[in-house]
């Protein structure tokens, strides 16, 4: 899709997720963090982008997503929603932004749609004290999407990046976690790092749809790191990860063939000078 077609389509709405798994179509979500592959990542059709705290590793080099802050959410957030026309907005609640308290959650969510212009917040994990921090944002005009599985903002806790649900105990409680979760509100549940029988059965008994990373195909939509899916970030190669271009090798090579132009006076040459 050229620019020229940008903003084509309707604006993906929470209701209009819901249509769509009522309707059996799939959900294409990625992550961006920035205006100009937030602008690539809508122009293809995807329809939700999320502003993930992902951006911990793929943009800053950190080991996980706990250093991440409010301000950075609301930064990266901000660079986004001005490239996107159509998708859905999502926007991660970091680490100790919405676990506090409620009220906690309540003003630091209310900034995240105040201040970056984003539609919805994502927040991890589905105990019943989540749950009633999800109603309350619900109930305030704050979508929300839940995260299950593995919640990498527990990282420290569950012991690494580990798939969850392979008991029978992690099974039965991930279920319930997802019925709490929609009950309180939710408009959709990311699960990751989850068993596909699991994941396929949570997808039936909910209403709202889940979008898999790691969950297998049973889920009612897909989302993956920008970053992994184009190849840029070439150390990480999970069993679950499709690399759609290899976008890491094409960058590696062009910065090549510029420092040797550049170094051979080959680039810049009168074709590129001012008279
Ligand atoms: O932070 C993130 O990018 C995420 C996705 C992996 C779901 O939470």
């Amino acid at each position: 899709m050229s620019t020229q077609n940008r903003g084509e389509g309707r604006r993906v709405t929470v209701l209009g997720l819901r249509n769509m798994k009522a309707r059996g179509e799939r959900i294409a979500a990625l992550t961006a963090y920035d205006y100009l592959f937030a602008r690539l990542v809508d122009d293809a059709g995807t329809d939700v982008i999320l502003v993930g705290d992902s951006l911990a590793h793929v943009v800053l080099g950190l080991d996980t997503t706990l250093p991440i802050s409010l301000d950075d959410m609301i930064y990266h957030a901000r660079a986004v929603r001005r490239g996107v026309n159509r998708a859905l907005v999502v926007v991660d609640m970091p680490f100790l932004s919405y676990q506090v308290s409620v009220e906690e959650a309540m003003r630091n969510a209310g900034r995240v749609l105040k201040e970056s212009g984003a539609n919805a917040v994502k927040v991890e994990g589905g105990t019943r004290e989540r749950a009633e921090t999800v109603a309350s944002l619900t109930q305030a005009g704050i979508p929300v999407m839940g995260h299950l599985g593995f919640t990498p903002q527990s990282v420290n806790a569950l012991g690494g990046n580990r798939v969850q649900g392979r008991d029978v105990e992690g099974r039965t409680r991930m279920l319930e976690d997802a019925l709490r979760l929609e009950a309180a509100g939710a408009f959709s549940i990311v699960l990751e790092l989850v068993p596909g029988d699991l994941a396929s059965e949570i997808s039936q008994e909910l209403r709202i749809p889940t979008i898999g990373i790691g969950a297998g195909a049973g889920c009612d939509g897909q989302v993956l790191v920008l970053h992994d899916m184009l190849g840029l970030n070439r150390d990480f190669e999970p069993r679950f990860l499709r690399r759609f271009a290899d976008l890491g090798t094409l960058a590696e090579s062009a910065v090549r063939d510029y420092v040797r132009a550049v170094r051979e006076g080959e680039y810049p040459t009168a074709e590129h000078t001012f008279g």
